[in-house]
């Protein structure tokens, strides 16, 4: 078996060395990051090692079949055999002439993360998470959750047959979510709480009871988002956009997509770094108060916001965070929710479709457009973070919807 890189303390450097220590650094509660030997390859070489497995015609294992484990090298590197994945990465960047318009950037993209085995971003980092959980021997796997995060992990642990526990708010997530951690048999814990509270609770059981905590604070999850970036680079043949646009949330996100950004350009896979445009919520916004201030201060606030994934007034991943902003040189914003909603209505027009929080990238790529900070002939990709589906109760209905007899007549009245 390939040696397990180490985990360090991002603020002071300790070596964390028990695997299962998870939320945080033992001597000073800093956040973790996994520290492993640069590749051997570099440049061209590197390139061209990533892009034969994102080619190879008739290529198995997961190299080949999973858009995270291509990029192993950077993120762990496990032997296939022990991988745990369902096909994760491989999304599509997507160009629309409506998201044109309606953004006001001729050459803009999505990338569409809601096409995930589980229809959201968090496959990425849950396959690396829990790939590592069974490398350690991990016997049953935490978080606390929106319901992305829950669905994901429910469904990764099920396939590695290792037992899970979701905390989620009351009320608070959607019943397509909800629907999909029970149904791959995660046992679910309802808070009388908001996520926050789940969150304080899963970092306070996963270091009391020793629980493996699978939130985006296990630096092997950020592993496993860093390739979200590096796959978008791929597809845009390693020339950096000038823009990657991304929701907000718990800024586990934030902070792979500035650490895969300096670690791409270290490596000589990109020679210049796009600015990163972190997008919240405005009654979700706490990162987005701090950036106004300079990040003078720490914010926390009471979440309340449509866009239920974001419903976060207290983000774990705070200072590695403000890291990837600086380092990109980076641009936080917030955006209504009614901002929100007709973002979402306009990538469902085009026939895209993801749920609210997704829509926040878009929104903020359109504000950032008015305002002037994004020009018009600027490259930006909006990150989609997770599928129509996982809301539809939240979905503009823009189509008419009639009841009609079974007749052709009706069907006559009714073409366009
Ligand atoms: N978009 C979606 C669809 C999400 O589910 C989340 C987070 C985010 C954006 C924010 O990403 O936390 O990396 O800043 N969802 C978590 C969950 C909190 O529990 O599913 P972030």
């Amino acid at each position: 078996m390939s040696a397990i890189p180490s985990v360090r303390c991002e603020s002071c450097g300790t070596h964390a060395d028990d695997p299962f220590a998870l939320a945080g650094c033992r001597s000073c509660g800093g956040t973790l990051a996994v520290s492993h030997e640069p590749p051997r390859l570099r440049g061209a070489a590197l390139r061209e090692l990533f892009d034969s497995r994102r080619g190879a015609p008739d290529a198995s294992g997961p190299e080949a079949t999973s858009g995270v484990w291509r990029f192993r090298e950077l993120i762990l590197d496990a032997d296939p055999p022990g991988i745990v994945t369902l096909g994760e990465g491989r999304t599509p960047l997507i160009a629309s002439d409506a998201i044109r318009r309606f953004t006001g950037v001729d050459s803009i993209s999505v990338k569409h993360e809601g096409l995930n085995p589980t229809g959201s971003f968090k496959d990425r980092g849950m396959t690396v998470a829990i790939t590592h959980a069974r490398l350690v021997g991990a016997r049953a796997v935490l978080c606390a959750s929106t319901g992305n995060t829950s669905s994901s992990l429910a469904a990764y642990a099920a396939h590695a047959g290792i037992p899970a526990v979701v905390l989620i708010p009351l009320g608070k997530v959607s019943p397509g979510k909800m629907a999909q951690t029970m149904a791959y048999g995660a046992r679910t814990l309802l808070v009388r709480g908001d996520f926050d509270d789940c969150m304080r609770l899963a970092r306070e059981a996963a270091t009391r009871l020793k629980a493996y905590l699978a939130n985006s604070l296990n630096p092997w999850r950020i592993q496993g988002q860093k390739t979200i970036m590096l796959d978008l680079l791929q597809q845009c043949a390693w020339k950096a956009p000038d823009w990657v646009a991304l929701p907000a949330g718990n800024l586990g996100n934030t902070a792979a997509f500035g650490r895969a950004l300096v670690q791409a350009r270290e490596l000589g896979l990109i020679d210049r770094i796009p600015r990163l445009l972190c997008v919240q919520a405005l009654g979700a916004a706490p990162f987005a108060k701090s950036f106004a201030s300079g990040f003078a201060q720490r914010e926390r606030v009471k979440a309340e916001t449509v866009a239920s994934a974001i419903r976060i007034g207290d983000p774990a991943s705070w200072d590695r965070a403000v890291l990837s902003i600086r380092a990109t040189d980076g641009v936080v914003t917030a955006v209504t929710d009614d901002a929100i909603l007709a973002a979402q209505a306009e990538i469902s027009r085009a026939g895209i479709g993801c749920e609210p929080a997704s829509a926040a990238s878009v929104a903020g790529v359109r504000a950032m457009r008015e305002q002037g900070v994004i020009a018009r002939d600027h490259r930006v990709v909006a990150v989609l973070t997770g599928h129509l589906l996982k809301d539809p109760s939240a979905a503009a209905a823009d189509s008419l919807t009639l009841e009609v007899d079974a007749t052709v007549e009706s069907i006559e009245r009714a073409l366009p």
